[in-house]
């Protein structure tokens, strides 16, 4: 892990920012694939894959389980899962990242045995893991905690098809089940599944790789246990970050003139397009990208009350920088956090920069706009207030200093680079 940190040269409210950034792969569809492979008798290749410090330590924890990881060009890469592999995932690698929960499921759907310690990845919140353990007890898994870690067992070896009806929409454990029904026996039909555009995604690798999913894109998924997937051949390119994409286009609006997001899906992004054109911003909508119009310094945003939801909703992922955006805004935006709690902790950061914040509990802030921010050494506390943080230093007045750069580098492939090309003055400085 890194410890590097970013200097940042504030614009202090110009909005001279120009020129276009290339949206990459999505971390969160692309861990998945990656996870999804185990379920192939074949070799797996993906495309778009970003060059980010999640994959890179999904890549080791495949590498040390036995599953073969080969990076083959820039963003390309293809996995074999042997016919054995280790079941018991490293503790050092595995707390680092939050999605290895994902890998659970095929390796017990495939081998019938997994454990794993209490999964590590952001700080925002308490992040159970119930959902899993009692989703796998419906397919007829044994769970004991033994020495810090889970471990799971199916009965014979296989897994059964069950019906498990989510208390809370949780994406990974809706792609944990998913994969999982892939190799059970019988239906596994999971209910109250969310609906985010990753899950889709992954959903649809499956099918091409021949496994029989019904409800793609609903609330009610339903998995046909069978035989080993095969890609035959075929490559698979990751589907564009809409998190990346969304905070870019909220940068832009605040510290561009003229801004074009490339490569994105406009279509993931509705709930923030939605809110920015009610506050006032000038975007227009390709197929495959937008372009951001700031306008002059002077020029006003109106407030929006912002509630965090499932996809279609507002994503949560997007909050932290939204909630930068508002800082800006005129008048009074409430930003009611429904997903984690924990999660707006970054805001105290904000308001030693100048923000007018208030907490009203752990889940709503008020925020009261418009305020000039001030540079500050800060610290990345998750990859996406970390990016909040950066998008905030680059509109405020002075330098800024944000340590803990891991954090962002998680999620955010050369973000300095990209930023660099449009005009921000950011510098990464590598601390021994
Ligand atoms: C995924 O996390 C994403 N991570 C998150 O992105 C994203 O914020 C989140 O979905 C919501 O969209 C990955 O895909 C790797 P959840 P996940 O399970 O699946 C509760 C980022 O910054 N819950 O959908 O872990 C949970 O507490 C990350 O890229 C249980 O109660 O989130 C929350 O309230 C951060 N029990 C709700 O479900 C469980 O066993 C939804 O969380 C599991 C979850």
């Amino acid at each position: 892990m890194n410890k590097d940190k970013f200097l940042i040269k504030g614009l202090n409210g110009k909005r001279s920012l120009k020129g276009s950034v290339v949206v990459g792969g999505a971390k969160n569809a692309a861990l998945k694939l990656m996870a999804a492979a185990v379920l192939f008798k074949d070799k797996v290749e993906l495309k778009n894959v970003p060059e980010i410090e999640d994959i890179k330590r999904m890549a080791d924890l495949f590498e040390d389980m036995g599953i073969r990881v080969e990076k083959t060009a820039e963003h390309s890469y293809t996995l074999t899962a042997p016919s054995k592999c280790k079941t018991k995932f490293s503790s050092d690698i595995s707390k680092h990242i939050r999605a290895s929960i994902v890998l659970t499921g095929p390796v017990l759907a495939r081998f019938g045995k997994v454990s794993f310690p209490h999964p590590g990845g952001c700080v925002i919140g308490k992040r159970p893991i119930d959902l899993f353990v009692d989703g796998f007890e419906k397919m007829g898994a044994r769970v004991k905690v033994e020495d810090d870690s889970y471990v799971i067992e199916a009965e014979e070896g296989k897994l059964m098809g069950a019906t498990i009806f989510l208390r809370n929409q949780s994406v990974t454990a809706t792609e944990t089940f998913m994969m999982a029904g892939v190799l059970a026996t019988g239906e596994t039909v999971i209910k109250n599944a969310p609906i985010e555009p990753e899950v889709e995604h992954l959903a649809n690798f499956l099918i091409a790789g021949g496994a029989k999913i019904k409800g793609v894109g609903t609330t009610t998924v339903t998995i046909k246990g069978g035989s080993l997937l095969s890609a035959k051949g075929r490559s698979h390119p990751v589907m564009p970050d809409r998190i990346e994409a969304g905070s870019f286009l909220i940068l832009g609006a605040l510290t561009s003139q003229e801004l074009e997001i490339k490569k994105c899906n406009p279509e993931h992004l509705e709930a923030l397009t939605e809110a920015l054109r009610y506050s006032g911003v000038k975007m227009e909508i390709g197929k495959n990208s937008i372009k951001v119009f700031g306008g002059v310094p002077s020029m006003r945003f109106k407030s929006v009350d912002i509630k965090t939801h499932e996809y279609p909703g507002f994503p949560t992922d997007l909050q932290a920088p939204m909630t930068v955006f508002l800082t800006q805004a005129n008048g009074e935006s409430m930003v009611f956090e429904t997903i984690f709690e924990g999660r707006l902790n970054y805001s105290e950061s904000l308001v030693r920069m100048g923000a007018d914040i208030k907490m009203m509990d752990p889940h709503r802030i008020i925020v009261k706009g418009p305020s000039a921010l001030h540079g500050k050494i800060l610290e990345s506390p998750d990859l996406r207030a970390g990016l909040a943080f950066v998008i905030a230093s680059i509109i405020a007045e002075g330098d800024s200093v944000i340590h803990n750069v891991y954090n962002i580098d998680r999620g955010y492939e050369n973000i300095e680079k990209r930023l660099q090309d449009i005009g921000v003055e950011i510098e990464r400085v590598s601390e021994k």
